[in-house]
């Protein structure tokens, strides 16, 4: 598949309403549009058509093992793709629409492609709140399957530019929305028997799901199914810019720049290549939204390194400090 033919070129649009029917064309054409949702930009194509998803996994450069969000307008589409028990559906009503994706048993008359769930008998569902996305999903009138709009291994795009930038000449258009209101992705929850179980942190904290299930969250990590992850994108080099990072830094050293958070700098922040701050309230939700723009902002100045300042780990701070760990993993 050539995927960078003229024809390919990406087409950043103001996301009104000629946009949102051309892009729902699109879709119905098995091309594929970049999106944004309140967490990030997601890169969407057709998930009932397996010719769609395979086109939207070689854009990526993912590893095909890797199953997809597939987003729905509300409760009702999400339930003829999934079977929710009391758990799912007491999620599903708190948070939906919202960033929280929920992964559940597949239902027996799913009409999402199996490649986008890569042989899984799981589903991963999705509601979103941004309305750009809503208004998508109710032209389509179909489910959705969307990545976020990055190459593997790249950090999350936030802006439209983000997408043009990793993906440019790899997506037939652009919705252009404004950056997104979230920053980070959805959590992710799993639903199985009786158990709920967090796969990755994200836009809603951990104590708010708790709250609603009434009891804490199991941990993630491995599967019923042997030694896979049961999130298989959460490989530990993920979010990885070119510049290394070093985290929990007090101070800056030579040719670093410096993600800041809160009011008070790191010593030597004077002498750093940049500062940017996530919060300089020391907010999480602000800096959750800040924290994709400013790493690739400061990934753009070229330094070697970027020291980060600590975040805390409550709230939206786990999400957060689980990105920046993942981005300073060991390449592989
Ligand atoms: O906020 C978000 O969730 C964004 C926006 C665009 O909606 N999407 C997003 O998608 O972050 P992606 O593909 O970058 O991350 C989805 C994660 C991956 O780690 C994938 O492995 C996991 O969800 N996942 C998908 N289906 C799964 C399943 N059936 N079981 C376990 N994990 C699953
Ligand atoms: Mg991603």
């Amino acid at each position: 598949m050539n995927l960078t033919t003229p024809e390919m070129n990406a087409r950043t649009l103001k996301a009104d309403a000629a946009a949102i029917a051309a892009a729902a064309r699109a879709l119905a054409q098995g091309d594929l549009v970049a999106f944004p949702t309140e967490t990030v930009y997601g890169l969407g194509a057709d998930a009932t058509s397996a010719t769609a998803v395979a086109k939207l996994y070689a854009a990526k450069g993912r590893p095909s093992f890797n199953p997809l969000i597939a987003h729905v307008l509300d409760l009702a589409a999400a339930e003829g793709l999934a079977q929710f028990n009391a758990l799912a559906r007491a999620l599903a009503q708190a948070f939906w629409p919202g960033p929280l994706t929920l992964v559940l048993p597949k239902a027996p008359a799913c009409a999402v492609a199996e490649l986008a769930t890569a042989g899984l008998d799981t589903i991963a569902l999705r509601v979103p709140a941004h309305h750009v996305a809503r208004d998508l999903l109710a032209a389509f009138g179909r489910p959705i399957v969307a990545p976020s709009a990055n190459r593997s291994g790249h950090v999350s795009p936030t802006t439209a530019a983000h997408v043009i930038d990793d993906l440019g000449d790899r997506v037939a258009l652009v919705l252009d929305g404004g950056p997104t209101p979230v920053g980070i992705e959805s959590a992710i929850v799993a639903c199985r028997d009786d158990a709920a179980t967090l796969l990755r942190p994200g836009g809603v904290a951990r104590d708010a799901i708790e709250q609603v299930l009434k009891r804490p969250l199991a941990s993630a990590t491995l599967t019923a199914r042997g030694d896979a992850p049961l999130a298989p994108g959460m490989l530990a080099s993920h979010y990885a810019p070119h510049a290394r990072l070093r985290l929990n830094a007090t101070s800056v050293n030579a040719g670093e720049a410096l993600l800041a958070f809160g009011p008070m700098l790191a010593e030597g922040a004077d002498t750093a290549a940049r500062v940017l701050n996530l919060s300089a309230q020391g907010d999480l939700v602000e800096a959750a939204a800040n924290l994709f723009a400013h790493l690739r902002a400061l990934d753009a100045t070229g330094c070697a390194a970027i020291a980060v300042m600590p975040v805390p780990a409550h709230g939206l701070g786990e999400a957060i400090n689980d990105r920046l760990a993942r981005a300073a993993a060991p390449r592989a």
